[in-house]
Protein backbone atom coordinates (compact mmCIF):
# COMPACT_ATOMS: atom_id res chain seq x y z
CA UNK A 1 0.00 0.00 0.00
CA UNK A 2 1.10 3.60 -0.71
CA UNK A 3 0.86 6.54 1.84
CA UNK A 4 -2.30 8.55 1.25
CA UNK A 5 -2.49 11.62 -1.00
CA UNK A 6 -6.31 12.19 0.58
CA UNK A 7 -6.97 11.07 3.94
CA UNK A 8 -10.03 12.22 5.94
CA UNK A 9 -11.71 11.28 9.22
CA UNK A 10 -15.51 11.38 9.99
CA UNK A 11 -16.03 11.58 13.41
CA UNK A 12 -19.07 8.67 14.64
CA UNK A 13 -21.73 11.03 16.21
CA UNK A 14 -24.65 11.52 14.76
CA UNK A 15 -26.85 10.82 11.62
CA UNK A 16 -25.28 11.93 8.10
CA UNK A 17 -26.95 15.30 7.05
CA UNK A 18 -27.04 16.93 3.43
CA UNK A 19 -25.04 19.37 4.46
CA UNK A 20 -22.28 16.25 5.36
CA UNK A 21 -22.86 15.27 1.61
CA UNK A 22 -22.43 18.03 0.13
CA UNK A 23 -19.46 19.08 2.63
CA UNK A 24 -17.51 16.04 2.99
CA UNK A 25 -19.18 12.92 1.46
CA UNK A 26 -19.65 14.36 -1.92
CA UNK A 27 -16.32 15.22 -2.34
CA UNK A 28 -14.68 12.16 -1.08
CA UNK A 29 -17.08 9.87 -3.45
CA UNK A 30 -15.69 11.69 -6.16
CA UNK A 31 -12.27 11.82 -5.45
CA UNK A 32 -12.56 7.88 -4.13
CA UNK A 33 -13.03 7.10 -7.64
CA UNK A 34 -9.97 8.75 -8.98
CA UNK A 35 -7.25 5.54 -9.97
CA UNK A 36 -4.38 7.90 -9.90
CA UNK A 37 -4.82 8.98 -6.10
CA UNK A 38 -4.63 6.80 -2.93
CA UNK A 39 -7.22 8.16 -0.77
CA UNK A 40 -7.63 6.80 2.78
CA UNK A 41 -11.00 7.50 4.77
CA UNK A 42 -11.72 6.07 8.19
CA UNK A 43 -14.31 6.78 10.59
CA UNK A 44 -12.96 7.72 13.84
CA UNK A 45 -14.47 6.33 16.57
CA UNK A 46 -11.99 6.74 18.67
CA UNK A 47 -12.36 10.52 18.54
CA UNK A 48 -16.28 9.70 19.19
CA UNK A 49 -15.67 8.81 22.59
CA UNK A 50 -14.93 12.13 23.37
CA UNK A 51 -18.32 13.71 23.30
CA UNK A 52 -20.54 10.35 23.44
CA UNK A 53 -20.83 7.83 26.37
CA UNK A 54 -23.11 5.44 25.21
CA UNK A 55 -22.18 2.40 23.41
CA UNK A 56 -25.29 1.58 21.44
CA UNK A 57 -25.53 5.12 19.55
CA UNK A 58 -21.70 5.13 18.78
CA UNK A 59 -22.86 1.75 17.05
CA UNK A 60 -25.68 2.72 15.87
CA UNK A 61 -23.56 6.26 14.12
CA UNK A 62 -20.32 3.94 12.83
CA UNK A 63 -22.98 1.72 11.29
CA UNK A 64 -25.24 4.66 9.62
CA UNK A 65 -22.14 6.64 8.63
CA UNK A 66 -20.61 3.57 6.68
CA UNK A 67 -23.81 2.57 5.36
CA UNK A 68 -24.42 6.06 3.79
CA UNK A 69 -20.87 6.48 2.20
CA UNK A 70 -21.49 2.71 0.90
CA UNK A 71 -24.90 3.42 -0.51
CA UNK A 72 -23.61 6.89 -2.52
CA UNK A 73 -21.11 5.56 -4.33
CA UNK A 74 -17.86 5.06 -2.50
CA UNK A 75 -15.50 3.42 -4.66
CA UNK A 76 -14.07 1.10 -1.72
CA UNK A 77 -11.76 -0.96 -3.18
CA UNK A 78 -10.16 1.89 -4.90
CA UNK A 79 -10.10 3.84 -2.00
CA UNK A 80 -8.56 2.60 1.68
CA UNK A 81 -12.07 3.14 3.67
CA UNK A 82 -11.82 1.94 7.39
CA UNK A 83 -12.24 2.23 11.23
CA UNK A 84 -9.76 4.30 13.58
CA UNK A 85 -9.96 1.18 15.99
CA UNK A 86 -9.22 -1.03 13.65
CA UNK A 87 -5.68 -0.37 12.96
CA UNK A 88 -3.70 -0.42 16.71
CA UNK A 89 -0.79 1.53 14.95
CA UNK A 90 -2.83 4.60 15.86
CA UNK A 91 -3.10 4.79 19.13
CA UNK A 92 0.15 3.77 19.74
CA UNK A 93 1.80 6.75 17.27
CA UNK A 94 -0.74 8.55 19.11
CA UNK A 95 1.62 7.81 22.34
CA UNK A 96 4.37 8.33 21.01
CA UNK A 97 3.73 11.69 19.64
CA UNK A 98 1.82 12.30 22.69
CA UNK A 99 5.42 12.40 24.79
CA UNK A 100 7.10 15.10 22.43
CA UNK A 101 3.73 17.54 21.95
CA UNK A 102 4.47 20.70 24.40
CA UNK A 103 1.58 20.90 26.67
CA UNK A 104 1.04 24.80 25.99
CA UNK A 105 0.42 23.86 22.20
CA UNK A 106 -2.39 22.14 23.23
CA UNK A 107 -3.53 24.53 25.35
CA UNK A 108 -4.23 26.74 22.58
CA UNK A 109 -6.21 24.59 21.01
CA UNK A 110 -10.04 26.43 19.87
CA UNK A 111 -12.10 23.16 21.20
CA UNK A 112 -10.69 23.30 25.04
CA UNK A 113 -10.32 26.71 25.29
CA UNK A 114 -13.86 26.95 24.69
CA UNK A 115 -14.72 24.40 27.06
CA UNK A 116 -12.11 26.65 29.59
CA UNK A 117 -14.21 29.60 28.69
CA UNK A 118 -17.92 27.76 29.26
CA UNK A 119 -16.48 26.79 32.91
CA UNK A 120 -15.03 30.44 33.49
CA UNK A 121 -18.21 32.10 32.11
CA UNK A 122 -20.68 29.83 34.65
CA UNK A 123 -18.43 31.20 37.43
CA UNK A 124 -16.56 27.63 38.09
CA UNK A 125 -13.68 27.60 40.30
CA UNK A 126 -11.89 24.91 38.16
CA UNK A 127 -11.74 25.82 34.82
CA UNK A 128 -11.00 22.42 33.43
CA UNK A 129 -14.20 21.53 35.14
CA UNK A 130 -15.54 18.41 33.25
CA UNK A 131 -12.89 18.44 30.58
CA UNK A 132 -10.93 15.28 30.10
CA UNK A 133 -7.69 14.27 28.72
CA UNK A 134 -9.92 12.70 25.60
CA UNK A 135 -10.75 16.41 25.24
CA UNK A 136 -7.53 18.13 25.62
CA UNK A 137 -5.24 15.66 23.59
CA UNK A 138 -7.84 15.20 21.24
CA UNK A 139 -5.01 16.88 18.35
CA UNK A 140 -2.71 14.68 19.05
CA UNK A 141 -4.82 11.64 18.22
CA UNK A 142 -5.79 13.48 15.14
CA UNK A 143 -2.34 13.73 14.29
CA UNK A 144 -1.56 10.24 14.63
CA UNK A 145 -4.27 9.54 12.72
CA UNK A 146 -3.02 11.92 9.83
CA UNK A 147 1.09 10.84 9.76
CA UNK A 148 0.60 7.55 10.27
CA UNK A 149 -0.20 7.08 6.84
CA UNK A 150 2.16 10.28 5.62
CA UNK A 151 -0.96 11.99 4.19
CA UNK A 152 -0.02 14.63 1.54
CA UNK A 153 -3.30 16.66 1.69
CA UNK A 154 -6.15 16.58 4.29
CA UNK A 155 -9.65 17.66 3.14
CA UNK A 156 -11.28 19.42 6.14
CA UNK A 157 -13.75 21.98 7.52
CA UNK A 158 -12.89 25.38 8.58
CA UNK A 159 -12.95 24.38 11.77
CA UNK A 160 -10.12 21.93 11.51
CA UNK A 161 -7.85 23.87 10.31
CA UNK A 162 -6.12 24.72 13.66
CA UNK A 163 -5.92 20.95 14.16
CA UNK A 164 -3.74 20.73 11.12
CA UNK A 165 -1.26 23.17 11.97
CA UNK A 166 -0.98 21.24 15.27
CA UNK A 167 -0.10 18.40 13.06
CA UNK A 168 2.41 19.50 11.04
CA UNK A 169 3.97 20.96 14.78
CA UNK A 170 4.28 17.56 16.21
CA UNK A 171 5.37 16.00 12.54
CA UNK A 172 7.97 18.32 12.81
CA UNK A 173 9.06 18.03 15.99
CA UNK A 174 9.57 14.23 15.83
CA UNK A 175 11.40 14.81 12.34
CA UNK A 176 13.30 17.38 14.26
CA UNK A 177 13.99 15.08 17.35
CA UNK A 178 14.39 11.80 15.58
CA UNK A 179 14.56 11.33 11.96
CA UNK A 180 12.82 12.51 9.12
CA UNK A 181 10.18 10.63 8.89
CA UNK A 182 6.88 12.53 8.41
CA UNK A 183 5.90 14.60 5.37
CA UNK A 184 3.88 17.82 6.90
CA UNK A 185 0.44 17.25 5.32
CA UNK A 186 -1.52 20.31 3.62
CA UNK A 187 -4.87 21.27 4.98
CA UNK A 188 -7.36 21.80 1.90
CA UNK A 189 -10.67 23.74 3.04
CA UNK A 190 -13.78 22.98 0.86
CA UNK A 191 -15.09 26.49 1.05
CA UNK A 192 -18.31 24.65 0.05
CA UNK A 193 -18.53 22.68 2.97
CA UNK A 194 -19.91 26.11 4.98
CA UNK A 195 -21.98 27.48 2.63
CA UNK A 196 -25.58 24.94 3.38
CA UNK A 197 -27.90 26.48 5.46
CA UNK A 198 -30.49 24.35 7.43
CA UNK A 199 -33.98 24.70 8.51
CA UNK A 200 -33.39 28.07 10.06
CA UNK A 201 -31.31 29.31 7.74
CA UNK A 202 -28.06 29.02 9.74
CA UNK A 203 -25.33 26.55 8.70
CA UNK A 204 -26.36 23.10 9.12
CA UNK A 205 -25.09 21.21 11.80
CA UNK A 206 -25.99 18.47 14.08
CA UNK A 207 -25.22 21.14 17.08
CA UNK A 208 -27.79 23.47 15.82
CA UNK A 209 -30.07 20.38 15.26
CA UNK A 210 -31.69 22.11 12.17
CA UNK A 211 -30.80 19.52 9.75
CA UNK A 212 -31.93 17.40 7.02
CA UNK A 213 -31.00 13.87 7.34
CA UNK A 214 -30.12 12.20 4.10
CA UNK A 215 -31.55 8.98 4.23
CA UNK A 216 -35.29 9.70 6.11
CA UNK A 217 -38.36 8.26 3.96
CA UNK A 218 -39.36 10.36 1.08
CA UNK A 219 -42.85 11.75 2.88
CA UNK A 220 -40.69 12.76 5.71
CA UNK A 221 -37.79 14.18 3.50
CA UNK A 222 -40.68 16.18 2.15
CA UNK A 223 -42.28 17.32 5.77
CA UNK A 224 -38.23 18.67 6.59
CA UNK A 225 -38.44 21.02 3.70
CA UNK A 226 -41.28 21.97 3.88
CA UNK A 227 -40.29 22.86 7.28
CA UNK A 228 -37.63 25.53 5.84
CA UNK A 229 -38.09 29.16 6.98
CA UNK A 230 -39.42 31.60 4.70
CA UNK A 231 -40.35 35.11 4.63
CA UNK A 232 -43.75 36.42 4.21
CA UNK A 233 -43.69 37.86 0.88
CA UNK A 234 -46.86 37.10 -1.03
CA UNK A 235 -46.80 34.08 -3.92
CA UNK A 236 -46.32 36.61 -6.84
CA UNK A 237 -43.94 38.72 -5.34
CA UNK A 238 -40.44 39.18 -6.54
CA UNK A 239 -38.01 37.33 -3.83
CA UNK A 240 -34.10 37.43 -3.40
CA UNK A 241 -32.66 34.29 -4.23
CA UNK A 242 -29.55 35.13 -2.70
CA UNK A 243 -30.50 35.11 0.91
CA UNK A 244 -32.73 32.31 0.68
CA UNK A 245 -32.48 29.00 2.46
CA UNK A 246 -34.48 27.00 -0.32
CA UNK A 247 -32.45 28.53 -3.11
CA UNK A 248 -28.82 27.49 -1.54
CA UNK A 249 -29.84 24.01 -0.50
CA UNK A 250 -30.90 24.21 -4.63
CA UNK A 251 -28.14 25.75 -5.52
CA UNK A 252 -25.67 23.26 -4.04
CA UNK A 253 -27.32 20.18 -5.80
CA UNK A 254 -28.39 21.48 -9.43
CA UNK A 255 -26.51 21.89 -12.64
CA UNK A 256 -25.55 25.83 -13.29
CA UNK A 257 -28.62 25.89 -16.13
CA UNK A 258 -30.79 24.91 -13.80
CA UNK A 259 -29.57 27.46 -11.02
CA UNK A 260 -29.53 30.13 -13.07
CA UNK A 261 -32.97 29.26 -14.49
CA UNK A 262 -34.62 28.96 -10.71
CA UNK A 263 -33.10 32.66 -9.50
CA UNK A 264 -34.86 33.81 -12.62
CA UNK A 265 -38.08 32.34 -11.89
CA UNK A 266 -37.24 33.93 -8.41
CA UNK A 267 -36.83 37.29 -9.58
CA UNK A 268 -39.79 37.02 -10.95
CA UNK A 269 -41.99 35.71 -8.32
CA UNK A 270 -42.36 32.14 -7.38
CA UNK A 271 -44.96 30.85 -4.44
CA UNK A 272 -42.76 29.67 -1.37
CA UNK A 273 -44.45 26.01 -1.76
CA UNK A 274 -43.49 25.51 -5.36
CA UNK A 275 -39.90 26.63 -4.60
CA UNK A 276 -39.93 23.72 -1.66
CA UNK A 277 -41.91 21.13 -3.50
CA UNK A 278 -39.19 21.63 -6.63
CA UNK A 279 -36.12 21.13 -4.19
CA UNK A 280 -37.72 17.98 -2.41
CA UNK A 281 -38.39 16.60 -5.87
CA UNK A 282 -35.15 17.31 -7.08
CA UNK A 283 -33.53 16.23 -4.03
CA UNK A 284 -35.63 12.74 -3.74
CA UNK A 285 -34.94 12.31 -7.42
CA UNK A 286 -30.73 12.31 -6.10
CA UNK A 287 -31.44 10.19 -3.11
CA UNK A 288 -33.84 7.93 -4.21
CA UNK A 289 -31.49 4.87 -5.45
CA UNK A 290 -29.12 5.58 -2.68
CA UNK A 291 -32.01 5.79 -0.03
CA UNK A 292 -32.67 2.29 -1.02
CA UNK A 293 -28.92 0.86 -1.25
CA UNK A 294 -28.94 2.41 2.39
CA UNK A 295 -31.67 0.74 3.24
CA UNK A 296 -30.07 -2.72 2.31
CA UNK A 297 -26.87 -1.94 4.20
CA UNK A 298 -28.33 -1.19 6.96
CA UNK A 299 -30.41 -4.64 7.03
CA UNK A 300 -26.93 -6.11 6.83
CA UNK A 301 -24.57 -4.67 8.70
CA UNK A 302 -22.35 -7.81 8.09
CA UNK A 303 -21.66 -6.44 4.51
CA UNK A 304 -20.21 -3.49 5.89
CA UNK A 305 -18.27 -5.23 8.36
CA UNK A 306 -16.73 -7.46 5.39
CA UNK A 307 -16.07 -3.77 3.91
CA UNK A 308 -14.31 -2.11 6.49
CA UNK A 309 -12.16 -5.30 7.47
CA UNK A 310 -10.87 -5.31 3.86
CA UNK A 311 -9.80 -1.34 4.25
CA UNK A 312 -8.43 -1.72 7.74
CA UNK A 313 -5.88 -4.52 6.01
CA UNK A 314 -5.33 -2.16 3.29
CA UNK A 315 -4.38 0.37 5.60
CA UNK A 316 -2.16 -1.86 7.91
CA UNK A 317 -0.24 -2.49 5.19
CA UNK A 318 1.05 0.63 5.27
CA UNK A 319 1.05 1.61 9.40
CA UNK A 320 2.45 -1.80 10.38
CA UNK A 321 5.77 -1.62 8.58
CA UNK A 322 5.78 2.04 9.08
CA UNK A 323 5.13 1.63 12.67
CA UNK A 324 8.19 -0.65 12.88
CA UNK A 325 10.17 1.94 11.36
CA UNK A 326 8.98 4.90 13.79
CA UNK A 327 9.97 2.64 16.47
CA UNK A 328 13.46 1.74 15.36
CA UNK A 329 14.08 5.58 14.89
CA UNK A 330 13.15 6.55 18.97
CA UNK A 331 14.76 3.11 20.24
CA UNK A 332 12.72 0.69 20.67
CA UNK A 333 12.72 -1.52 17.94
CA UNK A 334 10.75 -5.08 17.99
CA UNK A 335 12.24 -7.74 19.87
CA UNK A 336 13.97 -10.01 16.78
N1 LIG B 1 -11.70 15.97 13.90
C1 LIG B 1 -12.34 15.74 12.64
C2 LIG B 1 -13.73 16.34 12.68
O1 LIG B 1 -14.31 16.49 13.73
C3 LIG B 1 -12.43 14.28 12.31
C4 LIG B 1 -11.07 13.66 12.19
C5 LIG B 1 -10.50 12.79 13.06
C6 LIG B 1 -10.17 13.89 11.13
N2 LIG B 1 -9.25 12.45 12.62
C7 LIG B 1 -9.00 13.11 11.44
C8 LIG B 1 -10.18 14.65 9.97
C9 LIG B 1 -7.90 13.11 10.60
C10 LIG B 1 -9.08 14.64 9.14
C11 LIG B 1 -7.93 13.87 9.46
O2 LIG B 1 -14.26 16.67 11.63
Amino acid sequence: MKNADFLTGITTSGTPHLGNYVGAIRPAVESSKNKDLVSYYFLADYHSLIKNFDPKLRKQSALEIAAAWIALGLDYDNCVFYRQSDIPEIPELTWILTSLTAKGLMNRAHAYKASVGENQEKGHNDPDKGITMGLFSYPVLMAADILMFNARKVPVGKDQVQHLEMTRDIAARFNHIYKKLFILPKVVVDETSSVLSGLDGRKMSKSYNNYIPLFDTQKRLRKMIMKIKTNSLGPEEPKDPDTCTIFSIFKAFATESETKNLEKRYRQGIAWGTAKQELFEYIDEILKEPREKYEELIKSPADIDEILKKGAVKAREFSAPFLEEIRKSIGIASLG
